[in-house]
């Protein structure tokens, strides 16, 4: 019987502040989110320092909240997780000492959380969560990554973009059809207007024949094709703009879908699991489902709300942590096939 651990966990790396308590046994406690999205919109994208004056206002109220969700006291957590990295250096600094002074004065435990990690793991908030092993496609604003995952701290990188993550591109098409940001959302509420097939843009590294990616190559097709575009806000320009975001969607969503299922079968896994804020995108997932159900694979996606940054997955990948460990320390354990790779590092 695995131990249980309830970790309250600390998003701070980037735009959102996200605190969560997840308990090993009873699942997710409660979780609170502050995006700064609004804050940034009128800069066009992510303001580091604004981002970490920001988190340092909403960490306290939000970790009381959590608690207060949660019918805790801070004294019954059996440790402190923070999302370590990778992020911006300013927003991680704050959510990291906020956790470590709470670690300090409760006396428990401080655990530094890969982001990645992070949102690997997310898809386990489902209520039907994923068993190991599994393919995760991770597709965020900073990463586009197809990974092996084994099972807890057990990641084979198979591939990821050579270029810009599948998030900046929608970012990038975002801001070139002038939408706001975060661009991903609005690319994908203009592309639910536009038809399929008007405009086509390339499928790039489609036949590379690896699950490397490339989406510089579609940002470019995609400057060219908005400087042919109609001007003005006449309907026809409008439905201009939606065919290419619709375009664009589908570009990307052809790479990810073809990418995800050849890794799936190259693992001869069953289950593929996406996870990241592109795995938002309504239309990558009607189209993964239904790829994978035609070849027999289950495919797992996070809820909407722990696709894009959250307190939830920092809080659950510490509490496994946690759990692991405690299973480590109490027993005796023999591991007859260890990979050395899998050594964690020791500083
Ligand atoms: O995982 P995430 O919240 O932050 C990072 O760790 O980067 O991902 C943010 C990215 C942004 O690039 C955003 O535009 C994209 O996810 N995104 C979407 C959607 N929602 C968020 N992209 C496409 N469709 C969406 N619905
Ligand atoms: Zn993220």
């Amino acid at each position: 019987m695995a131990a249980t651990a309830c970790v309250l966990g600390i998003e701070t790396s980037c735009d959102e502040t996200g605190i969560a308590i997840y308990h090993t046994e009873h699942g997710l406690l409660a979780h609170a989110l502050h995006t700064q999205a609004a804050m940034h919109a009128e800069y066009g994208g992510v303001v580091p320092e604004l981002a970490s004056r920001d988190h340092i206002r909403r960490v306290v109220p939000l970790a009381r909240q959590v608690l207060a969700e949660a019918g805790m006291a801070a004294s019954e957590l059996d440790a402190i997780a923070y999302t370590q990295g990778p992020g911006l250096a300013g927003a991680l600094l704050v959510g990291a000492s906020f956790a470590q002074g709470l670690a300090i004065s409760l006396n428990k435990p401080l655990i530094g959380v890969h982001h990645l990690e992070g949102h690997l793991l997310s898809p386990l908030l489902c209520e039907r969560p994923p068993a190991f092993p599994f393919v995760a496609l991770l597709v965020s604003g900073g990463h586009s990554q197809l990974m092996r995952v084994a099972g807890l701290g057990r990641y084979e990188l198979l591939g990821e973009s050579l270029d810009d993550a599948a998030g900046e591109a929608f970012d990038k098409t975002a801001k070139l059809l002038g939408l706001g940001y975060p661009g991903g959302p609005a690319v994908a509420a203009l592309a639910a207007e536009g038809r399929p097939d008007v405009v086509r843009l390339p499928r790039p590294m489609l036949d590379s024949g690896d699950f490397d990616m490339s989406f510089s190559g579609l940002k470019t097709a995609v400057v060219t094709a908005v400087a042919k575009l109609p001007e003005g806000d006449a309907a026809d320009a409008r439905q201009a703009r939606a065919d290419l975001a619709r375009a664009f969607e589908d570009a990307v969503a052809d790479v990810l879908v073809a990418k995800s299922l050849a890794a799936v079968a190259h693992c001869g896994a069953q289950r593929l699991v996406v996870a990241g804020g592109v795995g938002a995108n309504r239309r990558l997932r009607a189209r993964l489902g239904a790829e994978a159900e035609r070849r027999g694979v289950e495919v797992y996606f996070p809820e909407l709300q722990f696709c894009t940054d959250n307190g939830a997955m920092i809080a659950l990948a510490g509490a496994l942590r946690v759990s692991a460990a405690r299973n480590d320390a109490s027993g005796m354990a023999v591991r007859p096939r260890w990979p050395l790779s899998e050594l964690a590092p020791v500083a």
